[in-house]
């Protein structure tokens, strides 16, 4: 394999939604290229195309222009080189959180004991192995995520793409999840795209923050994220993880000022 590669190579990228009759310019010409077994997150304010992003690498949505190549193949539908974990809770209510597993796995072309081991060992690398027999709506919010999380993972992708996870989680668990994660990146290593509103969470998490500019989408600039590892929450109120953060949030915040006065001279016409 070519080690200059990117695992994932996003060039030129653009994508027109229709919204009652009217055009929406959702990406204009996104470029970006995730190195094999990096970590980038990706943030920017709300609508200005990120989850379009996350759908089109993963298969599930088209676009108009550009190229998506994962491994230098173009991306050209859903595949099992790609695992993808959303905000909202996505297990299939009336399967155990085994099952839940096994399904994918299923899917994935996996049989017999092997299946029921791999759902198992996935299970308790995110630390549920005790839960296996119970059913979604017995388990937390959290657990939830980490049933997804195991799910994304048991079938081995190379990749994995995550719009939000912890989106829905209060404080504490989303922490908990923060850690288990990098925990098991560090251990494991996969390519990760990872969606945040949370620029803590980002700098924590990531080898590199991409930030997008305001819709129409584009990747405005990417951020280094060159903190040890492996990370300990406490490195979160250190002063390099502290200035980190405030260059994040600055070219966030300087998006969001342009928007808003986008905004007013639209409505001054
Ligand atoms: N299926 C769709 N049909 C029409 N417009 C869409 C569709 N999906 C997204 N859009 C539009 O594309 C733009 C980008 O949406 P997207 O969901 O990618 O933003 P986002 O960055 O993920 O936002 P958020 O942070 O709120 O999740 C928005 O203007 C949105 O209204
Ligand atoms: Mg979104």
């Amino acid at each position: 394999m070519n080690v200059e590669q990117p695992k994932l190579q996003i060039s030129g990228l653009s994508k027109e939604f229709r919204r009652r009759g009217q055009a929406v310019l959702a990406l204009d010409g996104v470029d970006l290229a995730i190195a094999e077994n990096e970590f980038v997150s990706l943030v920017g304010t709300s609508g200005c195309g990120k989850s379009t992003l996350l759908m089109i690498v993963a298969g599930l949505q088209d676009f108009d222009t550009g190229e998506v190549l994962v491994d230098g193949q173009p991306v050209e539908g859903p595949g099992r080189d790609r695992g993808v974990v959303f905000q909202s809770y996505t297990l299939l209510p009336w399967l155990t959180a085994q099952q839940n597993v096994e399904f994918a796995l299923r899917a994935a072309g996996s049989k017999g004991a092997e299946l029921r081991e791999r759902a198992r060992e996935h299970l308790a690398l995110v630390g549920l192995d005790r839960f296996a027999d119970a059913f979604p709506n017995q388990l937390s919010g959290g657990m939830k995520q980490r049933v997804a999380l195991a799910r994304a993972l048991s079938y081995r992708p190379k990749m994995l793409l995550m719009d939000e996870p912890f989106g829905a989680l209060d404080a504490l668990t989303r922490h908990h999840m923060q850690e288990l994660l990098t925990r098991i990146w560090e251990r494991h290593r996969l390519t990760v795209l990872f969606i945040t509103h949370d620029v803590e969470e980002a700098v924590y998490l990531s080898d590199r923050v991409a930030i997008m500019s305001n819709a129409p989408g584009r990747i405005k600039e990417t951020i280094p994220i060159p903190l040890a590892r492996p990370r300990r929450y406490d490195i979160t109120t250190s002063a390099e993880f502290l200035e980190l953060h405030r260059r994040v949030l600055k070219s966030i915040r300087e998006e969001s000022i342009r928007a808003a006065e986008m905004d007013e001279a639209l409505a001054e016409g």
